[in-house]
């Protein structure tokens, strides 16, 4: 029997899971998604995908791991020869966000230098878009976009670093360190937030319920492409990562813990996003809606205006975007573990071989996003990505379970065997049946609006 590396403890998996779901997805995806979708009323459906397809997802993908204890693409083809390639889709995917998701991050990284001397001056969407990105007319700072390069091979050393350590004296020290210093900085920020003048609005404006938005399909499929990106959920990563689960884990409840610590982040996160913008609202007399921007928008625009007129604002400023900088490098490692594993025990190399060539690979990548042509191309690949390629590896991923393979029973016993909460038929149900056809509605919904 090979000796596969394992987490040193249950804490430092959980750790390690809660540290990929966590991400920029929690900080400026979901509050300005909830925003859009129904404010208050989001949550109608929201809690509905979290408990009938996220967690019954990452219990399975928990299961898998935990089961054929191997990579993606090997768990797979143990479950079905034909099936390898499900793995090596996801595996993909990984691959591909993991060559600009660090973009992103380096771009945290100089946000909180600037922060410091609030260095976007007057104009923060100008300077972002202007000098920063340099993709209008020659701005002053033209030279930063290839000084982004810096940052980005830092981070890229950074999580070489951690992925050739391995499992538990690398992915696993990493997520001991920056989760906890990430919800302290991340609590603090929101105290901050929520004792600001105008909060009150903001959140007022947040939690406001639309229940008509309930009764619009749009917004459940909102709802569904949250829950599946934020639980970092058909990326390869839960599988891989409950790859290294020692045999006895209550593989149920980790799910449980992984959904919830998740969805609080992420709540936190709203409050704290909107609280702020109740404050730039009063501050310059506008709406809260007038303020509201989603997305690289949200951070990198609207952010450091409204740091700008916060009291102490450097320091805030600083310790935002180094939350950013902890959420993202956290998930980053969790994306590229997906191919070091898959490699590994595809070419049956070495750790640090596939450290080399994987995470070698996407480095180079990355560095063409880094320039102005990368960037345009940005913004179009993370389209596609999140639009087709997370739904269709999802939907892949349940039918070939639930109704060609027909594992769900036999992965039914596998958790329940380890696990205190036993699993019913509600989860089959939500995997083989509901799960499945929202997947295919979201996916039709999608091409629908492509083509209008
Ligand atoms: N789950 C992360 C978030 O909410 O930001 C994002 C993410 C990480 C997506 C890793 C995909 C991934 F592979
Ligand atoms: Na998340």
């Amino acid at each position: 029997m090979e000796n596969r590396s394992q987490w040193g403890t249950r804490l430092g998996f959980l750790l390690a899971a809660i540290g990929s779901a966590v991400g920029l997805g929690n900080i400026w995806r979901f509050p300005a998604t909830a925003f859009e979708n129904g404010g208050g009323a989001f949550f109608v459906p929201y809690l509905f995908a979290l408990l009938t397809a996220g967690i019954p997802l990452l219990i399975m993908e928990y299961t898998i791991g935990h089961k054929y204890r191997s990579s993606s693409p090997r768990s797979f083809s143990k479950i079905s020869k034909g099936m390898e390639w499900i793995g090596w889709w996801q595996v993909l995917i990984s691959f591909v966000i993991s060559t600009y998701y660090p973009i992103i991050i380096a771009w945290s990284v100089m946000y909180a230098y600037f922060s410091l001397g609030t260095q976007w001056g007057d104009d923060p969407t100008g300077f972002f878009v202007g000098d920063f990105l340099n993709l209008a007319d020659a701005g002053t700072f033209g030279s930063i976009v290839p000084a982004v390069m810096i940052p980005l091979l830092i981070i890229w050393v950074i999580v070489l670093f951690f992925l050739g350590r391995g499992v538990k004296k690398g992915i696993e020290l990493a997520n001991r360190i920056f989760i906890p210093t990430l919800f302290i900085v991340f609590l603090i920020i929101v105290i901050r937030a929520v004792t600001l003048p105008g909060a009150m609005e903001g959140l007022d404006a947040f939690f406001k319920p639309d229940w008509g938005s309930i009764a619009d399909g749009s917004v459940w499929v909102a709802a569904y492409g949250q829950i599946f990106f934020s639980l970092s959920i058909a990326f390869a990563i839960m599988i891989t990562y409950s790859s290294y689960l020692p045999k006895k884990s209550d593989i149920t409840n980790n799910a449980f813990i992984t959904g919830f610590a998740n969805s609080s982040f992420e709540l936190l996160a709203g409050i704290g996003v909107f609280a702020v913008l109740g404050f730039m609202a009063v501050q310059s007399n506008t709406a809260v809606s007038e303020v509201v921007a989603g997305g690289v928008g949200l951070a990198f625009m609207v952010f450091p205006e409204i740091i700008s007129q916060m009291p102490a604002s450097g320091f805030f400023g600083f310790l935002f975007f180094a939350s950013l900088f902890l959420a993202g490098l956290s998930s980053m490692i969790s994306i590229s573990e997906t191919y070091v594993a898959g490699l590994q025990e595809k070419f049956s190399i070495s750790r640090g071989k596939a450290v080399l060539f994987g995470g070698g690979l996407a480095l180079l990548i990355s560095l063409f996003y880094a320039t102005q042509g990368g960037l345009n191309l940005l913004d179009t690949v993370d389209y596609f990505i999140n639009n087709y390629g997370v739904a269709l590896a999802g939907l892949f991923e349940v039918v070939a379970i639930a109704w060609f393979a027909r594992s769900l029973k036999d992965l039914q016993n596998h958790a329940d065997s380890v696990s205190d909460i036993k699993l019913g038929i509600w989860w089959r149900l939500c995997l083989g049946v509901i799960t499945p056809l929202v997947l295919g509605y979201m996916m039709l919904q999608n091409l629908r609006t492509e083509v209008s």
